[in-house]
């Protein structure tokens, strides 16, 4: 060996010596990091640990708008931390103990940082408590301002409060990991004046009545992403049902409402018996609707129970319910994979009028759409840019990607496929690149075909998506 190449030698030994220091630096502990890198939302979600459970306790002042709450944090440290972040906008906080013991903290701007009086070791579950107060205000939101909205998350209303916090507004009402890659099971325990009733997610465990207040607490047991935590506080009424397997089913509306209205909503197991034999069995513990007196810039799918502004239809019902399944259940790794999470609840609303009204209504849905998607030059629907994910890219050309690939692998081949996805990402999150993965492990073959016309091309395919293959293969 000439002596050039034997320094070249050792020094590419070197990196292998270093990196056992490196490991050892891994476990001392560090600052988490302020920042998950999503590129649509800088400064969004932290590092350093994953949250297993929030536990928010929240006193309601309906004149005001005030709230007093205490947010009690479990998770678990994914390096060793002097100090870690939870994204938190507006609001006052007073105290945050860490174990227990007391810690220092700053707030300023979406970052509260937190150091704990001593360092959590990698591996370590830890609790953090956080008593903080004030009027929550709307998370300034990039992504709403295609609909004409400068923020999302906790609504003021004449007639209450309603929580949509889709895309980063659940920071404006507690802190948290806001990303939808850190899911946690949540509890809410909120007390308000008589006679608002407060609406959550998950199970209604207890309601106690205090005289002039009472408390609800509602526990979610499945894991669910920041944004899709609601809380809504108003005048409401129930109709309390369950689906032939005993899944609860909850209607919560204002007083007055029609029941011409409500009709579509009173066939919620309906829809949910056929997307159960379409997708898999309904993802969670419950279901259920929020319908609200104001229009709150449409409806979101939040989990187990989403929000409706007044005048929802069967087209949304179906849209919101399918998400339990696609963005809920298998969650979106980054934001600019929406059209995960959108493509696939249009595409659902339109399988319903598929089955409702027959074939020819889905051929319309798919023509219409690929008419608006040409006529407007519509781009790819992934990475559409954060201004437009509530844009044509998701709404329009999203649910033309799984037409698409449906003309190609076939009914059969298709909706294993779905199911696939959901089992095998079931309450987890995913890609882009994992379904393209996904689709060609189960059709047996590259789809490169499909995807590159209809996910990724610029230029929106000329004809709609062709049948192929005989849909009886
Ligand atoms: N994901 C919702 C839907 O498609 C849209 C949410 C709009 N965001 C909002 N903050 N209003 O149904
Ligand atoms: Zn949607």
């Amino acid at each position: 060996m000439r002596p050039d190449m034997l320094s070249t030698a050792l020094l590419l030994t070197l990196p292998l010596v270093f990196s056992s220091s490196v490991a050892d630096d891994e476990d001392s502990p560090r600052h988490g990091a302020p920042d998950l890198g999503d590129a649509y939302f800088p400064g969004l979600g932290n590092g350093g640990y994953d949250v297993k459970h929030y536990d928010l306790v929240l006193d309601v002042d309906m004149e005001t708008g005030a709230i007093e709450a205490t947010a009690t944090i479990d998770a678990q440290a994914t390096h060793g931390l002097d100090a870690f972040n939870l994204d938190l906008w507006g609001l006052k906080v007073s105290g945050v103990t860490v174990e227990g013991v007391a810690a220092e903290f700053a707030h300023d701007g979406l970052e509260l940082t937190i150091a704990p009086d001593s360092a959590i070791v990698s591996g370590a579950d830890f609790r953090t408590q956080i008593v903080y107060a004030g009027v929550p205000d709307l998370a300034p939101d990039a992504s709403v301002s295609s609909m004409g909205m400068k923020g999302t998350g906790w609504m003021r209303r004449e007639s209450g409060v309603f929580v949509m916090s889709e895309c980063v507004g659940a920071s404006g009402w507690f802190p948290c990991n806001d990303h939808p890659i850190d899911k946690a099971t949540m509890s809410f325990t909120v007390t308000v004046a008589k006679p608002y009733t407060v609406a959550a997610n998950g199970i209604l465990v207890e309601e106690t009545d205090s005289g002039d207040a009472r408390t609800f607490k509602w526990r979610a047991n499945d894991p669910m992403a920041t944004y899709l935590a609601t809380v809504n506080i108003a005048e409401l009424e129930l109709e309390v049902s369950e689906t032939e397997s005993g899944l609860p089913l909850r209607l919560y509306y204002p007083q007055g409402t029609t029941d011409k209205s409500l009709e579509p909503f009173r066939r919620t197991a309906d829809l949910i018996d056929h997307f159960s034999g379409l997708f898999g069995e309904y993802p969670f513990e419950a279901y259920g609707a929020v319908l609200t007196k104001e229009g709150l810039g449409g409806a979101l799918e939040s989990q187990t129970l989403p929000v409706y502004s007044r005048g929802a239809g069967e087209g949304t019902l179906a849209h919101e319910l399918a998400h339990q399944w696609f963005g809920n259940c298998v969650g979106i790794e980054a934001w600019e994979d929406m059209w995960l999470n959108e493509g696939f609840a249009v595409y659902a609303s339109w399988l319903w009028r598929e089955h409702t009204v027959g074939p020819e209504a889905i051929e319309k849905s798919v023509e219409r759409a690929h008419r608006w998607a040409k006529q407007a030059e519509i781009g790819p629907p992934v990475d559409p840019g954060v201004g437009a994910v509530f844009g044509g890219a998701t709404y329009g050309r999203g649910p033309l990607v799984l037409h698409a690939l449906r003309m190609e692998v076939g009914d059969e081949r298709f909706f294993q496929i779905l199911r696939t996805w959901v089992k095998r990402y079931f309450n987890s999150t995913a890609t882009s690149a994992d379904f393209i993965a996904l689709s060609e492990e189960v059709a047996g073959r590259e789809l490169d075909g499909v995807f590159d016309a209809w996910l990724f091309s610029e230029t929106v395919p000329a004809d709609v998506p062709a049948n192929d293959v005989p849909k009886s293969e």
